[in-house]
Formats: structure tokens, sequence, C-alpha cells
């Protein structure tokens, strides 16, 4: 795992945008498409926002973009001001010139014996669209990926999953009542993620600087699910101050 540290989460989003238009740019002028993986949460907003301000001030198309989220909690349709949806079409979908047939997210609203069906699918629809080129990742305080929460094993397909008590308490913030907040949610797998050609993992702020120290100095154990990237071929991890703050005390050696 290659590490990238910034000052600021600004600077980090200004070099994360800039290397996701290369990308689009180049595919375009090749008359390509380009497939992101993206991510939801606090931590990628500045990115996003930049994106948005390239559009808009310089002209980047998304035109030719193709993008796969991680993950959707399990009871929220659209509407809801909490979904992975409504997320991204606030802050990013809404203000770039994607096309709506380009843009994937998991279902929150398949139930029961459909579940299995519309995982399935959904990563046979990331296959046939030539796997993910670029995905975006950011990480729970659990070391959850995507909404893969520590468990015995990497778990490799797209699932529902429970949420964990940690996970709850952390997002519980994002709902107006707590107490609404779905306990499961389907996530795509690690298989998927791995399978993506190239990762940017995503670590801001003090509340990240436990679980940074753990990905980046722990062991390999999907009691971590995010550790697992160390194996993967091309990811970089891009990391502000503030969460490396316990690896610069702890092991400043292992950081550039
Ligand atoms: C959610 C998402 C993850 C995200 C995590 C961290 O749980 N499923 O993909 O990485 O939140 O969120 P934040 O960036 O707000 O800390």
């Amino acid at each position: 795992m290659k590490v990238e540290t910034f000052e600021t989460p600004q600077d980090a989003a200004k070099a994360l945008a800039g290397e996701v238009a290369e990308l689009i740019r180049t595919r375009a002028a090749e008359g390509r498409n380009v497939v992101l993986g993206l991510a939801t949460g606090a931590t990628p907003l500045p990115f996003y926002a930049e994106l948005v301000r390239l559009h808009k001030e310089e002209g980047l198309s998304f035109a030719n973009v193709i993008s796969f989220n991680l993950d959707e909690y399990s009871g929220l349709d659209h509407d809801h001001p909490e979904s992975y949806w409504y997320f991204m079409h606030t802050n990013l979908f809404n203000h770039i010139d994607m096309k709506p047939e380009n843009i994937n997210l998991p279902s929150g609203t398949v139930k029961g014996d459909e579940i299995a069906a519309h995982c399935a699918a959904y990563e046979q629809k990331i296959k046939d669209c030539g796997g993910i080129d670029l995905q975006i990742l950011g990480i729970g305080r659990t070391g959850h990926i995507g909404f893969n929460e520590p468990a015995d094993d990497f778990p490799e397909l797209t699932h529902l999953v429970d949420l964990a008590p940690q996970t709850l308490a952390a997002n519980a913030r994002y709902f107006d009542e707590p107490d609404t907040m779905p306990r499961q949610a389907i996530t795509v797998g690690l298989g998927v993620l791995m399978r993506a050609k190239r990762i940017l993992l995503l670590l801001s702020g003090s509340g990240k600087a436990e679980i940074t120290e753990r990905l980046l100095c722990g062991r390999i154990v999907p009691q971590v699910p995010a550790t697992i990237l160390r194996l993967h071929p091309d990811v970089t991890a891009v990391i502000d101050e503030d969460a490396l703050q316990l690896v610069r005390a702890h092991a400043p050696n292992l950081i550039p």
C-alpha cells in the first residue's frame, strides 16, 4: 500500500480529484468509458465538491462515467434524506452531467428472498461494464470498507450485512431520529474491491487516527477488514495529518 500524506482534507481532495479528472479526460479522448467506484460518508465530501467545481468551472464532463456505489442502507427508499442514493445525488450527481442510466447503487428496498439475486446482479453488472477502473474508499471506525464489518473471514461477495454496534453509533448522528436508523445494509463484497484496477483510500480527521494506525501498523486480519487492501497491487492511502497523528507518534518511520 502506497501512502500519500496531506496537511488538510482539502489538499487531499484536490489531488484525488485531479487524478480522477485526468482519467476521465484520457478515456474521453479515446472514446471510452470510465467505471468509478464511489463511497459515501463525510470523508469524500471535499472530493465531491472539487469534482463539481471542475465540472462547473473547468468544463470537466462526466458523460463517459459509469459509477457503482459501495453500499445502501436496507429499508430506505431513494427519497429518504439519509439514503445513500439521496446523499450521492445531493452532493454530486445533481451537479454534474452524468447520465442517470450510468448511476448505480444497491437497492435499499429489495426484500427477503430477492436480496441474494439483487446482490448477484449488482456484481454481474460491474463485471459487464468491465470492472471498476478506480475505486474511492473511506473507512469506518471499525475498519469497515463499504459496510464490510469485522468478521472471522473476509466477506467476498456482495451481501446483506448486520451493521456493527460501533457503526450504528458513529452513523446515528446523521439521522434526525437515530432510532429509525436501519440496522442492516447491502454492501459490495471485498472481492469486488480487490478486483478494482486502482483504489484510493481516504483517511481524514483525528477520529480516524486509531484505525489509521491499525491499518498501517497492524496485522492483516478480517477483524479489521480494510487491512486486506494491503494485498491489492495498486492502492494508495491518502491520509491527512490529523488521521496520521498516532502513526507519527508510534511508528514515524513507516510513513513518508
Ligand atoms: C459509512 C460508509 C463507508 C464510509 C464510512 C465512514 O459507514 N458505508 O463507506 O467509509 O461511513 O464515514 P465517514 O467518512 O463519515 O467517517
